[in-house]
Parts: C-alpha cells; sequence; structure tokens
C-alpha cells in the first residue's frame, strides 16, 4: 500500500510502499542506509543483505543522490531516536540521477541560488517553505475569523501606490505604461466601502535598487484594511494576527523550526502588546546607542537591529514625520509634520515586517497632499471619490511575507524565503 510519510505514526510494523528521493546514503558491508523522503517527510530505509534479493541488492549499489525510487518494507520503531525506519524489502529505481550537483561539501550563495531549483530539495529549504505555508494559512484563518473579506487586487495598475521611484513599467497598448503593483492598498480603500473589511494576498514588486538582505524585487505582500478602524485599533489587529501566526507555527511546525535551528523559546515569548515608541523616541534612543541617524532620517537597517536589542516581541515604531512617508497617512491632529502611521519592527535584526497608518480622510486635506507630492490628479481621482462619498475613519497595513518568513524561521536573508526569488541581479532560474 503507498502511504505518505506524514502518516507514517498508523503504519507501525505494517508493510508498505514509499515514492519519493534518496537524499543521501552510505553503506556498511551488507547493510545499506537509504536517507529517503517523499516531500512530507524523512526515513531511514534499510536494506540488509539478507533480507532482499540479489537484483535489489544490486540495484542498490546503482543508487545515486536523488535517485529517485519506491521502497517498500516493514515500519519500525528507531532503537533510540524517536523516529520510525522503514526495514526494506523490496526497491525499485524510477530514475537514476546522473551527477547531482548540490553535493555535501558546502555550496556559496550564488552557487546554491543557480541552482535553486535544485536547493529547494534540501532540508533546510524544504522547512523553510513548510513554515511559509503555514504563514499564508495562518493569515487566511486569522482573517477569516475576524470578518476580513479577500478581495483580489490588481497588479497591472496606472499609477504608484508608494512612491514613483520603485516602479516597475510595462508597455500597455494604446493606453501607454503600465505599471507593476507596489501594494494593493489603496484598491483595498475602495472594497471596505463595500464589504468593511478586506484584506488582499498577492505579488508586489519593487524596483528597488537596494542589494540587501531584506529587499527583493518581487514579494509576497499582505494588505489588510478596515473601515471605522482608528490607528490604535490598527496596531492591535497587527499585533494579534502575529501573535497568532507565531502561535500557528509553533504548533504545526515544529520539526521545521529544529531543522532550521530556531531558538524556540524567542517565539515562545511573543505576546501582545507589543512595546510602542514614536519616531522621535526611536531617534533620541539609537543616537544614544551610538547611530548617526540624524532627526527626519527614515530608520536604517542598523538602527531598527538597536531599536529591537532588548526586547523579544517585535516593536511598533509610530508618528513619522510625514515628508519620510506615504501621501495617504492621516496627519497627526497633534502635530501636523507627523503622520498617524506605524513600522512594526521585528526583533532579531530582521527590520520592519509591517507597515501601516490611519488613511487621510478628509477630502481637502487628501487633495492638498496629492498636490504637494506632485502626483498626476487624474490618475487619483477614483482615489479622491472614496472621501466624497461617505468617508468614514478607515486604517490599514501591509506585511511582507518573506519579512515575516525569515524573521519566524531565523533566516539571514530573505532570498531563502522565497522559492525562486527576484533580486537585482538575479531574474533565474
Ligand atoms: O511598508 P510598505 O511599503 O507599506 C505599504 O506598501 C503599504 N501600502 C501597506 C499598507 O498599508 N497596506 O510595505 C509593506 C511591507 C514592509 O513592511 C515590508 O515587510 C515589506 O512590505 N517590503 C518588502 N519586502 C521585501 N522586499 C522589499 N523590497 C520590500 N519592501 C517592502
Ligand atoms: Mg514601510
Amino acid at each position: 500500500m503507498y502511504i505518505l510519510l506524514k502518516d507514517i505514526a498508523k503504519y507501525l510494523d505494517k508493510e508498505v510502499t514509499l515514492r519519493g528521493w534518496i537524499f543521501n546514503f552510505r553503506s556498511s558491508g551488507s547493510i545499506f542506509f537509504l536517507q529517503f523522503r517523499d516531500g512530507t517527510d524523512f526515513i531511514q530505509a534499510i536494506v540488509s543483505k539478507k533480507e532482499v534479493s540479489d537484483k535489489i541488492w544490486k540495484d542498490c549499489q546503482k543508487i545515486t543522490i536523488e535517485t529517485s525510487v519506491e521502497i517498500s518494507g516493514k515500519v519500525s520503531k528507531h532503537p533510540k531516536k524517536d523516529e520510525y525506519e522503514l526495514q526494506a524489502k523490496d526497491l525499485k529505481i524510477i530514475q537514476a540521477a546522473d551527477g547531482y550537483p548540490i553535493g555535501k561539501k558546502e555550496h556559496g550563495p550564488e552557487f546554491l541560488l543557480d541552482q535553486r531549483h535544485l536547493w529547494l530539495r534540501s532540508s533546510k529549504q524544504w522547512a523553510i517553505q513548510r513554515v511559509r505555508n503555514t504563514i499564508i494559512n495562518a493569515t487566511f484563518d486569522y482573517f477569516n475569523q475576524n470578518g476580513f473579506i479577500k478581495i483580489d487586487t490588481p497588479i497591472l495598475t496606472p499609477t504608484s501606490c508608494e512612491g514613483t521611484t520603485t516602479l516597475f513599467e510595462v508597455p500597455y497598448f494604446d493606453l501607454g505604461k503600465a505599471y507593476l503593483s507596489q501594494t494593493g492598498q489603496l484598491y483595498l480603500e475602495a472594497a471596505i466601502f463595500s464589504f468593511g473589511r478586506c484584506f488582499d494576498f498577492g505579488p508586489t514588486f519593487r524596483a528597488e535598487k537596494s542589494k540587501t538582505r531584506r529587499h527583493l524585487t518581487e514579494f509576497w505582500m499582505m494588505d489588510a484594511e478596515a473601515a471605522f478602524v482608528n490607528h490604535e485599533g490598527s496596531m492591535k489587529i497587527q499585533e494579534e494576527l502575529i501573535c497568532y501566526i507565531v502561535k500557528k507555527v509553533l504548533e504545526k511546525d515544529r520539526k521545521e523550526l529544529e531543522i532550521l535551528e530556531r531558538d524556540v523559546s524567542k517565539l515562545e515569548k511573543i505576546k501582545a502588546p507589543f512595546g510602542r515608541m514614536t519616531y522621535g523616541e526611536a531617534i533620541k534612543k539609537v543616537q544614544t546607542l551610538g547611530s548617526d541617524i540624524k532627526d527626519g532620517d527614515d530608520l536604517g537597517a542598523d538602527d531598527e537591529t538597536l531599536l529591537t536589542q532588548d526586547s523579544d516581541a517585535p516593536i511598533f515604531v509610530e508618528k513619522w514625520p510625514k515628508k519620510i512617508k506615504a501621501f495617504y497617512m492621516k496627519r497627526d491632529p497633534e502635530n501636523s509634520g507627523l503622520v498617524l502611521g506605524s513600522d512594526l519592527i521585528a526583533p532579531e535584526g530582521h527590520g520592519e515586517i509591517i507597515g501601516g497608518s490611519e488613511r487621510e480622510d478628509d477630502y481637502e486635506v487628501l487633495l492638498a497632499r496629492i498636490k504637494e507630492e506632485k502626483l498626476l490628479l487624474a490618475d487619483f481621482q477614483w482615489y479622491l471619490d472614496l472621501r466624497k462619498y461617505g468617508s468614514v475613519p478607515h486604517a490599514g497595513f501591509g506585511y511582507g511575507l518573506e519579512r515575516i518568513t525569515g524573521w519566524v524561521c531565523g533566516v539571514h536573508h530573505i532570498r531563502e524565503t522565497i522559492p525562486f526569488p527576484r533580486m537585482i541581479n538575479r531574474l533565474r532560474p
């Protein structure tokens, strides 16, 4: 009977057949130890010369790394570890792999990225993508449980949402140019007037010339938006969502976190409410800690690391100077030079994982901001309409899936958290 390794516990002492790949092997005279995986888990299969036919024993000699096989045998418990093993009786080679390029020796990151189509098979990459999948599902669960409707926002857009400097242009028939979306936010804002609470989830694109460990040119963003929620309420939702995600990963992905050698005690300490500070306080704090940042500058990666160095949970930095934030953020009623926006900064040096704000809901103020930023008014007429026909206070935020996955997995560079990373200098495979 064909089974999947994830169900192996049900088959102790039973005969089963597995289909998958050999990712490592060794032999000691009359025994072969085959490290096997089927996509759902890993197992060691043991082939003893005296238990199998000559043909099977000969086939074992032909096995190479990444050879695909079908193996049958009896499921047993490992004598020492809390693991299952397979006492193989039969083995069929499906295809003998020829010279698999990724070996046991250390490879450099560029080599591995060139081999990304194969590198995805390694146990660490397997673990990261599984955690990513849990984060995606936890996000959908959280929003479904909290009355948010999934709205699919467009990828081809006529305008910028987050500033014009990082747009990818696409020729667009007789209409001239289109741009790949940087965020679905503006469209979600339109949707909340129909549905109240919405979220989207999709690829977003930024032609950022940043070659840092936190930047991709194509990444997955979840935007959420809610009517009658203010800046404060939005931060509450963000906290709850992040705690829910971390809880789900801790529940479902213990094995993955172990493969990644993630210090789970750090994740277990993630509890709401998260720490908060204003932008002004953050600047003072990092200056005291040795940063040469000036008031009015955006926080750099090192500043973000300094800020959270003595915090287990992520920290909100709120009330930013309007000059360094997007045009749509609502001004702070107590200081018109500031906006009611926040960045959520993950601990352990993983940096900003969420950006959010209350939105400017006043027609005249928003119009003035659009003009101030020298944006083309015609492009934003529809967005201004939302402030003309039943405007309400509203707020929202967007997370970067790769940043969150990188933090939860404890992975240094986010290029490992997306199956096929796109960066300034990488478009293949
Ligand atoms: O902070 P950002 O630019 O916010 C927005 O786009 C808002 N419109 C979201 C909203 O309010 N609905 O981007 C959101 C998040 C960042 O916090 C970061 O996690 C991630 O997207 N991000 C990137 N991730 C990988 N590579 C990049 N180049 C990224 N740029 C932003
Ligand atoms: Mg941001």
